[in-house]
């Protein structure tokens, strides 16, 4: 089962209408993403990335093409279906944090979980669990200003995980921070890879996807929201 299809592009096309007029953000776009896989996207600013991150995860949808996500066709699904899907399957780590900044640090990891009928007391366990792996346990009661950004963004990463998800991805997860806040970001990331998960990264740092090649198993490099480069491992 571990090359069970989880996400499939076809032909995806997305447009916005913009006071200028019509932006193409991505053109005919194929791609696979199997479970357990580990997927990076490259490009310059503005290449698309991050339309293509909300496509995957069914924040969006496409102005052409299919888009099946678990095996369901999102032209299938109503909103509510949809948001479902994504608030089971799929966490988001963004490049600002996206913290709630009147919410603590404990609190902020909870919120995914809020909405299900689960016990405070267990979201409260679940919550403190995450942030002792990750070493914030000691400022569950901060605020996020009051944290570094490297902090902030272990702050998301448990957030991100507190659902147990299929699928992590990850927009331009480092481009904040300094080297050894970025470096704990990533190692963090290729251990959820090894628990199981499959992630989806996006990157406008060429030297970031240099080094993490080699843990990839697909490389696709977008300019202009065309995919200019695609490596993929073999068997894959
Ligand atoms: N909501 C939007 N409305 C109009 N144009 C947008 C919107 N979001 C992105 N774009 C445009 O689409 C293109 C791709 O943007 P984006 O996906 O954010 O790229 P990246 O994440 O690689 O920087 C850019 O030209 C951007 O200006
Ligand atoms: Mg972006």
């Amino acid at each position: 089962m571990s090359d069970e299809l989880l996400i499939e592009l076809i032909n995806v096309k997305k447009e916005y209408s913009g006071k200028k007029g019509r932006v193409k953000a991505i053109s005919d776009l194929n791609l696979k993403i199997a479970r357990k896989e580990f997927i990076i996207i490259g490009g310059p600013s503005g290449a698309g990335k991050t339309t293509l991150l909300n496509l995957i995860a069914g924040l969006d949808r496409p102005t052409q093409g299919e888009i099946i996500l678990f095996r369901r066709n999102i032209r299938d699904l109503d909103e509510e279906e949809l948001a479902k899907i994504r608030q089971e399957k799929i966490g988001f780590i963004f490049q600002f944090f996206n913290l709630i900044d009147n919410l603590t640090v404990l609190e902020n990891v909870m919120t995914p979980l809020i909405p299900r009928n689960i016990p405070e007391e267990e979201i409260v366990a679940r919550a403190e669990e995450l942030l002792s792996d990750l070493g914030l346990i000691g400022k569950k009661n901060r605020f996020p200003r009051e944290l570094s950004g490297g902090e902030q963004q272990r702050v998301a990463i448990a957030r991100a995980l507190i659902t147990d998800p299929e699928i992590i991805i990850a927009d331009e997860p480092i481009a904040q921070l300094d080297e050894k806040a970025g470096k704990i970001v990533i190692d963090l990331l290729l251990n959820a890879k090894k628990r199981g998960k499959t992630i989806i990264l996006a990157t406008a740092s060429q030297s970031l996807v240099d080094s993490l090649k080699k843990n990839a198993d697909k490389v696709i490099w977008l300019e202009r929201g065309k995919v200019m480069n695609k490596t993929e491992k073999k068997g894959k």
